[in-house]
């Protein structure tokens, strides 16, 4: 797998951005050919995905830190126009990083925290690439934006295309959640749900993608500029930190777009002198029911086989992950893993950042969380060295993955009787937290 020369060169004389900010070029991640920003995503000499470059200006920690308190802040750093946080788009970013000492403890962990994507718009880190995307389709002169989507990305694109006043198409699953569908109709774009996997869906997306001219499918034929907001994630954990990085980060993985995002983040920052330039490792969280980029992986191999996803982790479910060659490069490169756990665990470790933490993530924090615990267990994962987890999404959403595993009480009469009964019975109950 072939791996760019330089992500970011950083320019000494004074620059004037362009309609791309100041992304300078589109490269190919497969042979390095690189051709103009424009609405290609593929490369024209070996089909291989096109990834955005840039001839950054010089960046100081006090500009950025003048900036919006949206992604915004690192506008210089996306392929977007110098005048987009004044433009309508639902303004995501800035989320908690919350240092989760309780969940450390039940882990046996020295240093953790978990940044918390529930603080979006839709409530998961999807508003921060489509953000990116709508800006970048806005510039092109697409009139619609569309995606294939395993939920979360169906409720922030149809948000974004409300809040732009433009069409919204999303396509999904039609065994997605109840909460992920309606929290996309809501918006009152157009909504199909489609008799197939995700990987069915992202297949018909992409021909009509070929077919329909001014529709921008985000994730599909605007994918290097969306790609670009995860970035964002990694921005804000180094500034978060204090200016550094983490020296290890657990990332869940669905295409893989967002570990990989991460990690150019960082060494973007490294590069323009922002953080100092410390090793970290980046590791990447799948369910068992749908890991071809963990079994891949553990074979060590460089490509990976496709598989047919079943876990409740409806989000992560891709089993043909696009950027899952570049999670093993990333993983490999920087001595972190790639591992899985299965649905049991995943339930049980939701469980355990709501009675630790207070936070409510959705199936694709339990798969991270699991995962840590997981590699902690193996020893892939150094519980002295100061770790990041990603909480990707809201629990709100996938609430039918818990519902079996609370009680559900049964209501009492209004007596202290009842109530002391009701005591004793919840003494006996299995406390999730040791
Ligand atoms: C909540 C959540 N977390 C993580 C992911 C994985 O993102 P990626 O496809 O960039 O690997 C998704 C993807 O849909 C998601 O919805
Ligand atoms: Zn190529």
């Amino acid at each position: 797998m072939s791996t760019p020369a330089t992500i970011a060169s950083s320019s000494p004389a004074p620059r004037t951005p362009s309609r791309f900010g100041y992304a300078s070029a589109l490269f190919c991640r497969e042979c390095g050919q690189t051709c103009e920003l424009g609405a290609q995503h593929a490369c024209a000499e070996c089909f291989g995905p096109l990834e955005v470059s840039y001839d950054f200006p010089r960046l100081s920690r006090e500009s950025i830190a003048a900036g919006p308190p949206t992604i915004w802040r690192y506008a210089s750093l996306l392929p977007v126009p110098p005048d987009i946080a004044g433009t309508p788009n639902t303004e995501p970013g800035c989320t908690r990083l919350v240092r989760a000492d309780r969940l450390a403890s039940a882990l046996g962990m020295r240093a953790l925290w978990v940044k918390d994507e529930r603080g979006n718009p839709t409530h998961s880190f999807k508003d921060r690439v489509v953000a990116v995307a709508l800006a970048a389709a806005v510039e092109m002169g697409y009139k619609v934006l569309a995606c294939p989507s395993t939920g979360n990305l169906a409720n922030a694109v149809a948000a974004a295309a409300a809040r732009a006043g433009i069409r919204s198409v999303v396509l999904i699953p039609a065994s997605l959640e109840a909460q992920k569908i309606l929290a996309t109709a809501v918006y009152g774009g157009t909504m199909v749900l489609v008799d197939g996997s995700y990987d069915d869906v992202n297949r018909l997306a992409s021909e009509l993608a070929d077919d329909r001219e001014d529709w921008a499918f985000v994730n599909v034929n605007v994918r290097p500029y969306y790609a670009e907001g995860s970035k964002t994630i990694g921005f804000e954990i180094a500034e978060q930190l204090g200016w550094r990085l983490p020296r290890q980060i657990v990332v869940p993985v669905a295409s893989g777009a967002q570990l990989v995002k991460i990690d150019k983040a960082f060494r973007e920052f490294a590069t323009l002198g922002l953080v100092e330039d410390a090793p970290y490792r980046v590791f990447g969280a799948q369910a068992t029911g749908c890991a071809p980029v963990a079994a891949a992986f553990r074979a060590g191999q460089d490509v990976v086989q496709p598989v047919r996803p079943d876990t409740i982790a409806k989000s992560l479910a891709i089993g043909n992950p696009a950027d899952g060659p570049y999670v093993l490069d990333v993983t490999r490169r920087t001595g972190g893993a790639v591992a899985d756990v299965g649905d049991d665990e995943i339930v049980d470790a939701i469980r355990l950042l709501a009675a630790t933490e207070g936070i409510f993530g959705e199936t694709a924090v339990g798969v991270t969380l699991a995962t840590t615990r997981r590699l902690l267990e193996s020893g892939l994962l150094d519980p002295e060295a100061e770790t990041v987890i990603i909480n990707s999404g809201d629990g709100l959403k996938t609430l039918d993955a818990v519902a079996g595993s609370v009680p559900s009480d049964t209501p009492i009469r209004p007596t202290l009787e009842a109530f002391a009964a009701l005591e004793s019975l919840a003494q006996s109950r299995k406390a999730i937290v040791p």
